[in-house]
């Protein structure tokens, strides 16, 4: 049977094994997906017995995706722009990285929730590693406006400067001065919901119609109790995004894309 795993710290509460056990059954692929708690220092060594076990890929999630960065002896553009990688892929003599992250955001606003990004004013909360990871795939998007804005500034001003090839610059700010623009989408990749604290963000940021999309799933987010109170009538959280991401990574390995509107419907209901 092929093998794959997620490599994470923790990793017990992973929902990618039934996501990848349902795609399975689905598109009717032989393959088992475990869960792997690799230790802090030992992501290197956990990954050469995968190998050794005769494993043909893994998913990696916090905090080893720049390890699997600096591991993998190739890299896709889209892992070069994230500096980071979610998605090995085992060859004989080599380990292919990739990161599905980006694209997993962009599939799930353009296809799931059917909001266009071309053309709209997008705002990007955050420039940590989860933000990394979108930035290149929502740019690809042709938005017209991208900006990103951070608590700690110089982080969203080099994370804008490191976009350079892009034909759209961010423009970069911290959450205070964002008073007075008005956004169509705005996307919160900061990690501030895992401690239940409220970003500083000025009132009137959404234009009528916007989208607001938190990157965090399973409860209700400050950013989204935030953007109720703001009038906003469609909020998304990160669950389809999870499904997206998987099921680009399914499709590198097993070439076959399977369908997520089932398995983001299931998750939901569990
Ligand atoms: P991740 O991989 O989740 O992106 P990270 O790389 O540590 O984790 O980045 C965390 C992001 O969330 C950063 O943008 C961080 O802001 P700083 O760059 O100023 O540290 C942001 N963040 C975390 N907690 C926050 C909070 N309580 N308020 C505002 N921003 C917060």
């Amino acid at each position: 049977m092929d093998r794959y795993a997620v490599i994470g710290h923790p990793v017990e509460h992973s929902k990618s094994p039934l996501i990848h056990a349902a795609f399975a059954r689905q598109t009717e692929q032989q393959l088992e997906y475990g869960k792997i708690q690799a230790p802090l220092d030992g992501f290197a060594g956990t990954v050469a017995d995968l190998r050794a076990r005769g494993y043909l890929g893994a998913n990696v999630t916090v905090p080893f995706k720049f390890e699997a960065y600096a591991l993998a002896s190739e890299l896709t553009e889209r892992a070069l722009n994230a500096g980071a990688v979610n998605t090995l892929s085992f060859k004989d003599g080599s380990i292919q990285g990739d990161n599905t992250d980006g694209v997993g955001l962009v599939r799930d606003i353009l296809h799931n929730l059917k909001f266009p990004l071309a053309g709209k004013r997008v705002l990007l909360l955050g420039a940590g590693g989860a933000a990394e990871g979108v930035l290149g795939p929502l740019l690809e998007a042709l938005p017209a406006k991208l900006w990103i804005a951070n608590r700690t500034v110089e982080k969203a001003e080099a994370m804008a400067g490191r976009a350079g090839k892009a034909v759209l610059v961010p423009e970069a700010s911290s959450f205070e001065a964002l008073a007075g623009q008005v956004f169509d989408v705005i996307i919160n990749a900061t990690s501030s919901g895992l401690s239940n604290d409220k970003l500083p963000l000025p009132v009137g940021l959404f234009a009528p119609e916007a989208l607001a999309y938190d990157m965090m799933y399973g409860r209700e987010m400050p950013f989204m109790v935030y953007a109720r109170a703001e009038g906003v009538q469609h909020i998304a959280d990160g669950l389809g995004m999870l499904v997206e991401q998987a099921a680009e990574a399914f499709y590198i390995w097993r070439q076959v894309r399977p369908d997520t509107a089932p398995v983001i419907k299931a998750l939901r209901e569990s």
